[in-house]
């Protein structure tokens, strides 16, 4: 199975009809917004990296009674997480570029209960299309100093629970000044990031009702992380989950010319791995004591000294990125997770529901296609966590078949619907939807 990674797609903005196959369910209703790179040259200008490549976004509508599907795109003649102070004015136009913003900028929407969506987000959208600077009334919530100001550590998302902020602060830096004259030298931000084996990763607790860091430091082995799955509090203890890798070879497989060999069985990949951290609250106890008293993990948090803790993850799963959950459930208690399946390569041609508790996976795949991020929608007044709906994109591999937005049940993870649309799609990274009958 081939993509052409490098290949500028085209825009539709007038809404296509989709060809509908199944029944979605009535309460179903919204739009799915999804975006990834699409735009690769402009010009004489060429991206050489297909993480930067412009933005082009796409949008499913459900709506009650016409099951039918939109497709939308906008191109950006910049790097939206670059210049979203320059955004473009307009309220529909700006309120998708807020909406952009965020999929790109939070990989893992924040949102709880309580909090509405991330502080960031509700900045960007509650300010004036005016043209007034879009983070002008941001909240900075607390600040993290980093270990070194030249070479800042590389960040992409956090956990968050009822009361801790969890931050990880990871041997994956950015090159200041490099970074500074990439432009000038024609190279990739990717170029500008560095993998450090031989640091520690700081995993930075944060009390969100006092703003700051609590009094032990956490640290565990060098690690990349991108996405992190949910976090929780139980019993004097914080819980989180991410998606970690050994080193950055990642970034290294998305230049184009590489992505341009096929990707297989020989490809030489470091395979993610779906990890499981506890931070004791509290660092009570003898020195070399494993201060996790959780009987339900065998990650261990050991106590080196007063105030500094060494913390070993414990391996959930393998092979699984681009996590989503059920996010009634973030900052809380959760045992489920919908994730696309990088057994092989970092292109997932299949997508998992997985149990935290029994370790059980179950798989879906269409065969010759490649799965996008499964998005987790709950059926209203669900009780069950696992109530609702999973959405993804997926692209026909086979040329002359387009592509589909495929509807699985979210307990049995079994087709509901396919809403097949003669379009070529592009590969996205994220999505978020957004619930209402426009
Ligand atoms: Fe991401």
């Amino acid at each position: 199975m081939q993509y052409d990674y490098s290949k500028n797609k085209d825009e539709h903005p007038e809404p296509i009809k989709a060809d509908l196959k199944g029944l979605i369910p009535e309460w179903l209703q919204g739009t799915l917004i999804r975006n990834g790179p699409g735009l690769f040259s402009l010009g004489e200008t060429r991206y050489n990296h297909w993480f930067d490549g412009m933005a082009l976004l796409h949008s499913f509508t459900i709506k009650k009674g016409i099951y039918f599907i939109v497709i939308q795109a906008f191109m950006y003649a910049y790097h939206i997480c670059r210049d979203a102070i320059t955004l473009p004015t307009g309220d529909w136009f700006f309120y998708l570029d807020c909406i952009l913003f965020a999929i790109l900028c939070f990989a893992l929407p924040p949102i709880d209960s309580n909090l509405s969506v991330l502080v960031y987000l509700k900045s960007l959208i509650t300010c004036g299309s005016d043209g007034s600077p879009p983070l002008k009334s941001a909240e900075v919530v607390c600040t993290v100093p980093c270990r070194s100001l030249l070479t800042p550590s590389y960040y992409h998302s956090f956990g968050m629970t009822d009361n801790y902020f969890v931050f990880i602060e990871q041997p994956l830096k950015l090159d200041v000044l490099k970074m500074a004259t990439a432009y000038l030298r024609g190279v990739s931000w990717a170029s500008c990031m560095k993998f450090h084996p031989e640091d520690s990763t700081l995993i930075h607790l944060i009390d969100r009702k006092t703003k700051k860091e609590v009094g032990i430091k956490f640290y565990t082995g060098a690690m990349a992380v991108y996405h992190q799955v949910n976090a929780f509090e139980d019993d004097g203890h914080v819980v989180f989950d991410g998606i970690c890798y050994d080193d950055n070879s990642l970034y290294e497989m998305f230049y184009l010319d590489k992505l341009k060999e096929q990707m297989g069985a020989d490809t030489v990949y470091c395979k993610p791995k779906c990890k499981r951290f506890v931070l004791p609250l509290s660092d009570m106890g003898e020195t070399g004591e494993d201060l996790v008293k959780l009987k339900y993990t065998t990650a261990s948090a050991v106590k080196e000294k007063e105030g500094k803790v060494l913390c070993q993850g414990e391996v959930l799963c393998d092979g699984v990125e681009l996590p989503r959950i059920n996010y009634n459930f973030n900052g809380k208690k959760y045992r489920y997770s919908y994730m696309c399946c990088v057994d092989i390569s970092p292109v997932a041609t299949k997508i998992v529901k997985f149990d935290v508790e029994t370790k059980q996976k179950i798989e879906w795949t269409g065969g010759d296609c490649f799965a996008s991020e499964p998005v987790f929608i709950p059926r209203p007044d669900a009780v069950d966590e696992d109530d609702g709906v999973v959405l993804t994109c997926i692209i026909n591999a086979k040329p002359v078949q387009g592509g589909f937005l495929l509807v699985l049940d979210g307990k049995s993870f079994k087709e509901v619907a396919r809403a097949c649309i003669d379009v070529d799609f592009h590969m996205d990274m994220h999505g978020y939807f957004i619930p209402g009958s426009s």
